[in-house]
């Protein structure tokens, strides 16, 4: 690897670093292992910063590096305010936040406000407490149903399927919207919405940059003593904040006293909202700058690649963040998807535009399906694509190193409560579960564990994982890293106004192109025949051109190019 980086990312010293950048999600327990036991750790994370810098991302996301049994990956917090110790230590925490500014990336933690875990010292109150008792009343106690309270509340199911209560011994049940092992907070508790506050001044206080929000529409609830069935609440309206479980009005003056908290520090903290809601207007309030400032979009997840869907997508969500005064954000992978370079590899289902990453873990996720290099190289294109785009990027550890899902994991060294949780009858969206795109990344071609570290890795890595290393890949002509590197370099030089306007005269079809300030040009050939290059001077390409019978380079099907032209 290249060590000659030593610059800082321009971006990352405003203020408002946040609002394009480039920011790269590590899952901690899979990006690098630092002390050989098998588990991603915060001394990989810091041996990793020299890659990280040379990479050209501006901000890392890290997700739950707390104390945690593992139920849901590390969503399931027993202490908002430690590192677990197969993870690391709070010094070492230290120690990773001055390595990342000291090269000038910022860093995002996941905050996990909607529920602790079972582990968690306020769950153990609340089960050694009587029924009625404060301890109860900072989660969602009810008694049951049926002539001794054996019956649950209500006949709701879990997000990752199975019932969605649970019963103690004394005979009440809680609400646990995800896992068993996840009892959510009751928000009308005055000492649940003071220890949140209590646990962002811990981590701001540390020189955390900002927060990704979990399932941020999820915690202000509204439940009276008779509780709607599972159906009832599936026919209730979820648009106009009323809904008793979702997206409800009132969760935004939680985040009015988060926002308070923030700007208690300069640069005022930052935070991105997990929010699954119904439409777009709605998406906006968690944006707002008195809330949490930003919110994901996760159109790009669920689109076919196709120029009309992107650019449906691109236009929507500009138009959004124009209304809130926000940034937009684009996400293509995350831990909780299947990779894209797997979903474009995928043939579309018929009448399930975008689904066929989600069909594909339903079906068991077989491994013959992907047209992997096809997969690959759209995935490349939309990657380019988007970071061509105003506002901030998310990327997905691992995506640099144009990784497909892994299909080959046995059922038995599955982790996912979305695997464990259902039969393949009752499988919820979330499939097969979401362990094939939380392998620990290939590093180098050989070893135990490809270079994650000096013993194995907690989820099997298969044999292609060899070719797809970073070692493979580093200072490789054409490969996905080099790419990603050259793109990210470029983004930082010419990433102005956050302004798009659609080329028009190049765009049709199968072709969307546009242009940024300064001349920026993005051009994309959705389809499979070549397109004509326009004028310009190249700068990167996701695949090589190919050559018109009269020797003039063409832009050839599933490739996205960006080219700098003499315009204002
Ligand atoms: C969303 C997270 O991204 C996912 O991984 C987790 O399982 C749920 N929230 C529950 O915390
Ligand atoms: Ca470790």
């Amino acid at each position: 690897m290249t060590e000659s980086v030593t610059t800082l990312a321009p971006l990352a010293e405003t203020t408002d670093w946040w609002r394009q950048a480039a920011v790269y999600q590590i899952y901690p327990r899979s990006f690098a292992d630092g002390n050989g036991d098998g588990i991603g750790d915060l001394r990989g994370i810091i041996s990793r910063v020299p890659y990280l810098l040379q990479l050209g991302i501006e901000a890392v996301w890290l997700s739950p590096f707390y104390p945690s049994a593992l139920a849901d990956g590390g969503y399931d917090v027993d202490d908002f305010r430690d590192v677990d110790p197969k993870i690391g230590t709070l010094e070492q925490f230290d120690e990773m936040v001055a390595a990342l500014h000291g090269v000038g990336i910022k860093l995002i933690v996941d905050i996990v406000p909607n529920h602790s875990s079972d582990r968690h010292a306020w769950f153990r109150e609340a089960l050694e407490s009587p029924k009625g008792s404060n301890a109860r009343a900072r989660y969602i106690f009810r008694d049951g149903k049926g002539e001794r309270g054996e019956l649950p509340p209500a006949d709701w199911t879990s997000i990752f399927g199975g019932p969605a209560w649970t019963q103690v011994p004394d005979g009440q049940w809680y609400l646990h919207s995800f896992a068993t092992e996840q009892p959510d907070f009751d928000w009308k508790h005055p000492e649940v919405r003071e220890d949140f506050l209590r646990t962002l001044r811990f981590w701001s206080d540390r020189g955390v940059d900002g927060f990704r929000v979990d399932v941020a529409h999820g915690l202000a609830k509204d439940l009276g003593d008779v509780l709607p069935s599972k159906a009832e609440l599936k026919a209730m309206p979820k648009a106009d904040g009323t809904h008793p479980l979702w997206d409800r009005d009132e969760v935004h003056e939680i985040y009015a006293e988060w926002r308070a908290v923030f700007d208690e520090y300069t640069p005022a903290r930052t935070a991105v909202a997990e929010a699954w809601v119904e439409t777009p207007e709605r998406r906006a309030k968690y944006a707002s700058p008195t809330g949490l400032g930003q919110a994901f979009n996760f159109d790009l997840m669920d689109a076919d690649f196709d120029a009309t869907h992107f650019r449906d997508i691109v236009t929507d969500n500009l138009a959004q963040s124009a209304v809130t005064g926000s940034s937009t954000t684009w996400v293509f992978s995350n831990h909780d998807g299947v990779r894209h370079a797997t979903r474009y590899g995928l043939a579309p289902r018929a009448g399930r535009p975008g689904k066929q990453g989600a069909d594909w873990v339903l079906a068991g996720g077989p491994a013959d399906e992907i047209a992997a290099e096809l997969g690959l190289r759209r995935a490349r294109a939309a990657t380019l694509f988007e970071l061509a785009l105003p506002g901030s990027a998310y990327l997905y550890q691992g995506e640099e190193l144009g990784l497909h899902e892994v299909a080959e994991i046995p059922d038995e060294r599955r982790q996912d409560p979305a695997f464990w949780r259902t039969t393949p009858e009752t499988r919820g969206h979330d499939g097969l579960g979401r362990d094939g795109c939380r392998v620990p990344l290939p590093w180098t071609r050989t070893g135990s564990s490809f270079g994650f570290g000096t013993g194995g890795a907690h989820l099997p890595q298969p044999a292609w994982f060899a070719d797809s290393s970073v070692e493979a890949e580093d200072g490789v002509a054409g490969s996905t890293l080099e790419l990603y590197r050259e793109a990210l370099r470029l983004r930082r030089e010419l990433q102005g106004a956050e302004t798009l306007t659609w080329n028009e005269e190049l765009s049709g079809g199968d072709v969307l192109a546009f242009t940024r300030p300064g001349g920026w040009l993005s051009i994309t050939n959705f389809g499979d025949e070549p397109v004509a290059l326009p004028d310009g001077e190249l700068l990167v390409m996701s695949a090589d051109p190919v050559d018109d019978t009269d020797g003039t380079a063409l832009l050839p099907g599933a490739t996205t190019a960006w080219l700098r032209r003499g315009e204002a």
